[in-house]
């Protein structure tokens, strides 16, 4: 009997294509919406490959449900939303999709900075209310962009391109964390203490894994210590940021604004925050070009493929 596989959702139709192509069977499941633990757990009973989304919650009690289960295919590079450590006590494999939404989170970190910075959405919503009657010498001012103190917490793929990207603005840019010889050799870009980066940047980005010990890295302690001219933006994953927190130094004025794409509590938003005028919102977009999806899936569900057919697979993360 052929091994089976089971997609969690629907996903580019490329990823889709090539897994109908592969020798095994396949279950997918055509909706947009993630299945509940319970749902998910009955369908994953005599599964051999699961191909997966990062809002699909892969504990153990569904890795357990599944005692066939070979491989779990995450298409995205975070993989929090999978019990890793779990898997690989079992022997299963676990890969993610590195590489290939690189430059397109990047490109999304740089879209909110000036999002927020110079005021895009509210200026867009300002015109469709037809409140343009001609120009102001105060009105829509935001932030200086150029020449101003760029700060990168978390310098792995994403946060080292969207440092390069900096490069037209002549930033001076700090970053924290390992050595990073690319920021120091193109940007002169200075390694710093956590702190120093916090109370010197007028941006800060955040490209952190969700790890327990990034957990709520950004709460009071940091917004006391930004200047109020800053600007918070997050591409990473949401818990990094301590949403409550945020909100009352986006009230207080502690800080001058954020510009978010992950959430604490994805899909939901922490009250009060989408009241907020300082603040820019999109649904978790960092890798939603079309491009990007297409070969997100198929790379998903190659590496779900290789793991089954017992070849090497480089994006195996355990
Ligand atoms: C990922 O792949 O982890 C991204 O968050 C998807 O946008």
């Amino acid at each position: 009997m052929a091994k089976k596989i089971f997609l969690s959702r629907i996903i580019p139709n490329p990823g889709i294509e090539l897994l109908k192509q592969s020798e095994f069977d396949i279950d997918i499941l055509y909706k947009e919406k993630p299945l509940s633990p319970k749902e998910l757990r009955e369908r994953v009973k005599d599964i051999h490959g699961l191909i997966c989304l990062l809002d699909d919650t892969i504990d153990k009690e569904l890795i357990d449900a599944a005692p066939d289960l070979e491989v779990i295919s995450n298409m995205a590079v975070g993989y929090n939303n999978i019990d890793y450590h779990y898997a690989q006590s079992k022997g299963i494999a676990v890969c993610n999709t590195p590489g290939i939404l690189t430059q397109s989170t990047a490109e999304l970190a740089w879209a909110l900075l000036f999002a927020i910075a110079r005021r895009i959405p509210e200026s867009d919503t300002f015109m469709r209310d037809g409140k343009f009657t001609g120009w102001m010498p105060m009105l829509m001012l935001g932030g200086d962009i150029s020449g101003q103190t760029l700060g990168v917490i978390g310098t792995g793929r994403i946060g080292t391109a969207f440092a390069l990207m900096s490069k037209g603005f002549n930033m001076r840019v700090l970053y924290s964390g390992k050595p990073n010889p690319v920021l120091d050799k193109e940007l002169n870009a200075e390694n710093v203490d956590q702190e120093t980066l916090i109370r010197e940047s007028d941006f800060i980005s955040l490209h952190v894994p969700l790890r327990p010990e990034n957990r709520h890295m950004i709460g009071k302690r940091e917004f006391d210590m930004m200047k109020p001219t800053a600007y918070l933006i997050n591409t990473a994953r949401g818990p990094v940021v301590d949403e409550k927190e945020l909100i009352s130094a986006l009230k207080s004025k502690k800080i001058a604004g954020a510009a978010l794409d992950v959430y604490e509590n994805e899909p939901d938003l922490t009250p009060g925050l989408d009241e907020l005028e300082n603040v820019v919102l999109t649904p978790h977009t960092g890798s939603a070009t079309v491009p990007v999806r297409d070969k997100l899936a198929v790379m998903a569900v190659e590496n779900c493929l290789k793991i089954l057919r017992g070849q090497v697979c480089k994006n195996r993360v355990v």
